[in-house]
């Protein structure tokens, strides 16, 4: 890892890419080791076709001896100007072919996500063996060593999902659904992020990636099946609205309009990864959602009272 990261660092301005729980070059599922290695062939080819030109042109600057036939001359724009590039970039081109999907021969996955994609978070259900779904958002959970397959939608504009680390990425387009499979080959926690500009706050459309061992996973999903009972304040978070827009599953709230909060307190960050889960950074997001993500739908809280938009934090606070 530290051996790679410092030799891509001497190579490339990539410092992002040694961020591990955002970067192609940690893989941690299949699509991603395929993506790493074509990555890790073509800069080693880079690096060796950038020494030969650099060679050449020192030669060519400082060597003594010049070449002065036109055979010479003649040979060595088509071995360098056009059978050198033409093989390379065969080979180039048929190794990264190699590396797509096989979709004719894909067995089955083992678990379907409906994933939807909207300005700017992810709606993401969980597909039960018997056709219902268990409702989520902005947190991706998954089993190691299994193939999901992803049904991707987007309601408003153009998306695109990716785990740099697992695999991808695809668009998400409107009025088009677009699978994907991902299979994680080692458990952790990943960040998966939209790829495709789609408005003020594309950069804040991101969402944790958990990859559970099954047994995990399944208790997971069991949990997170689970209605929970209306924590203290249900009534004041009804009055204002946020049922409307939000489902508390096992509650009166069930709008469809905004994320599912029903476990909302369990998740790693609020906003679709934008900031981690406080009192301090719900109170703000209550205030001002448009402060911390412009665009957003959410509408401000400032007309309330601070303690009634206190007693929404602790309420929210209590959805584990
Ligand atoms: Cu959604 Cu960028």
């Amino acid at each position: 890892g530290i051996l790679r990261c410092g030799a891509l660092l001497a190579t490339v301005p990539l410092l992002s890419a040694c961020v591990s729980e955002q970067s192609m070059l940690h893989p941690a599922g299949e699509d991603a080791a395929a993506v790493a290695n074509l990555f890790w062939v073509m800069a080693a080819g880079t690096v060796v076709i950038w020494l030969i030109v650099m060679g050449i042109t020192v030669y060519a600057v400082l060597g003594k001896e010049r070449p002065k036939t036109e055979r010479f001359a003649d040979r060595f724009i088509l071995i360098g100007g056009v059978a050198f590039p033409s093989i390379t970039l065969a080979a180039l081109l048929i190794f990264g072919l190699a590396l797509l999907p096989d979709w004719v021969r894909t067995e089955g996955a083992d678990l379907r996500v409906h994933v939807t994609a909207e300005q700017y978070w992810w709606r993401i259900a969980y597909e039960l063996p018997d056709g219902s779904v268990v409702q989520s958002a902005n947190e991706l959970h998954l089993p190691v060593g299994q193939t999901a397959e992803f049904v991707l939608n987007s309601t408003d504009v153009i998306h695109s999902f990716w785990i740099p680390n697992l695999g991808g990425k695809i668009d998400v387009i409107p009025g088009r659904t677009n699978l994907w499979r991902l299979k994680p080959t080692e458990p952790g926690v990943f960040r998966g992020v939209c790829a495709e500009f789609c408005g003020p706050s594309h950069a804040l459309m991101a969402f944790p990636v958990v990859v559970h061992e099954p047994a995990d996973f399944a208790a997971f999903l069991e949990g997170e099946a689970t209605p929970v009972d209306a924590p203290p304040n249900h009534d004041l978070f009804i009055a204002s609205g946020c049922g409307a827009c939000h489902a508390v599953r096992g509650t009166s709230a069930g709008g469809a309009v905004g994320p599912d909060l029903t476990h909302f307190a369990s998740r790693r960050t609020m906003a679709a990864g934008t900031l981690p889960i406080t009192a301090e950074n719900l109170a703000s997001w209550l205030l001002d959602p448009k402060h911390i993500k412009p665009d957003v739908r959410m509408p401000g809280y400032d007309s309330l009272p601070d303690a009634e938009r206190a007693a929404l934090v602790s309420y929210l606070l209590d959805l584990q």
